[in-house]
């Protein structure tokens, strides 16, 4: 062992040593449908008129702390309540983060159903809390008494709730989230990253709950790359998380990159129905690949589905050998044996990836 590997494993602290990081698959040469972005361009004179904004931004002074231009326009395109506060973050990935150094941390407990988004476990941990975990019902619903039961049983200082949920792709009852709400002590996060492509939101109840949070992000809207996510809820939370916000998060060009997307709001919601269009061409149609087991209702950009036992990794990777890179979720969660989930791509892509899949189940 090196010195310095040998100084590394004697400081890292030993949570942060047994951890397993995310981990990013190097994309390559392909057609890129594992991460939930939205593959549509913006319109050519659109990403002109971007690029012209953009000549204007002074990248020799930080940001502007308080996204003073930013954020009256995320108010109103996320149609967040009057009454309610708006705290943003680098992705919703470092809000997560942010709750947790704030709420979470050592001899503390994280709780959230299972199968749900791995950053929940990994953000935790880091901190030095405790995760824990409560089934999701058979079909991926909400178990609620068993969800109460855990309440009762860890105390959770933060509970998240996906809504919809990743990598299971449904939306979850929104009587039961309040109902976890109402009995949780701790707070509630509910994450409502594919909000632009579910039927129902709890935006509107988030103030009803003197424990909710709510979480948005411009990521899977075509503007991933920005890396803008939104906390949104009750004014005394987000002062208190807000001290805990490095105050330059949001860059220059991301700001002010947002902010004109959010002029041109057209622009999104397009991006959006063209996903939704795809998404219900794609739900017909996997179905009936020979050999696809089952396909799970989604309200999402994804679509988690099911091959033989045994042949999830090999279709995994015959996708990638025909140029197709999306999820394997095999091994990620007992309940996700033999699962694949893809996003929602471009028609073209969206049919390359039903070829490429037909090939690679007959192979496997
Ligand atoms: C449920 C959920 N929350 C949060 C995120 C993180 O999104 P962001 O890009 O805003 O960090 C993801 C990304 O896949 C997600 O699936």
């Amino acid at each position: 062992m090196s010195d310095a590997a040998a100084r590394a494993a004697r400081w890292v602290r030993p949570q942060v040593q047994s951890l397993t990081g995310y981990r990013v698959a190097d994309p390559g040469e392909v057609i890129k449908l594992d991460a939930m972005e939205n593959p549509w361009p913006w319109p050519g004179a659109l990403e002109e008129a971007w690029l012209e904004r953009l000549r204007t931004v002074a990248i020799n002074r930080y940001p502007d702390a308080a996204a003073r231009e930013l954020k009256p326009l995320l108010r109103d395109g996320l149609g967040v309540p009057a009454d309610a506060g708006l705290l943003l973050g680098n992705g919703s990935d470092e809000l997560i983060q942010l709750i947790d150094l704030a709420v979470a941390g050592s001899g503390r407990t994280v709780l959230a159903p299972a199968p749900s988004f791995a950053m929940y476990r990994i953000i935790a941990e880091v901190t030095g809390a405790t995760y824990a975990e409560v089934p999701l019902g058979p079909d991926f619903e909400l178990d609620l008494p068993a969800t109460l039961e855990a309440l009762a049983a860890y105390q959770p200082a933060v509970t998240y709730l996906a809504h919809p949920n990743n990598p299971t792709g449904n939306g979850l009852d929104l009587d039961a989230v309040a109902e976890v709400v109402a009995q949780a002590d701790g707070l509630v996060v509910v994450d409502e990253a594919y909000a632009p492509y579910a039927d129902t939101t709890f935006l509107p109840r988030v103030l009803d709950h003197p424990n909710c949070l709510l979480l948005r992000t411009l990521s899977k809207v075509g503007l991933a790359g920005l890396r803008v996510g939104a906390l949104i809820g009750h004014p005394a939370w987000l002062e208190e998380l807000e001290k805990c916000r490095l105050p330059y998060n949001l860059s220059v060009p991301a700001q002010a990159s947002a902010a004109f997307a959010l002029e041109h709001r057209q622009a999104l919601d397009r991006a959006v129905s063209h996903v939704l269009a795809e998404r219900g061409r794609l739900a017909e149609a996997l179905p009936a690949v020979p050999g696809v087991q089952q396909v799970w209702p989604t309200q999402t950009n994804f679509l988690t589905f099911r091959v033989p036992p045994g042949c999830g990794e090999a279709v995994y990777r015959g996708l990638l050998e025909r140029g197709v890179l999306i999820k394997s979720l095999h091994g990620s969660h007992p309940r996700l044996a033999d699962c694949l989930r893809v996003t929602v791509g471009r028609p073209e892509e969206n049919d390359r990836f039903l070829e490429a899949l037909a090939e690679a189940l007959a192979a496997a």
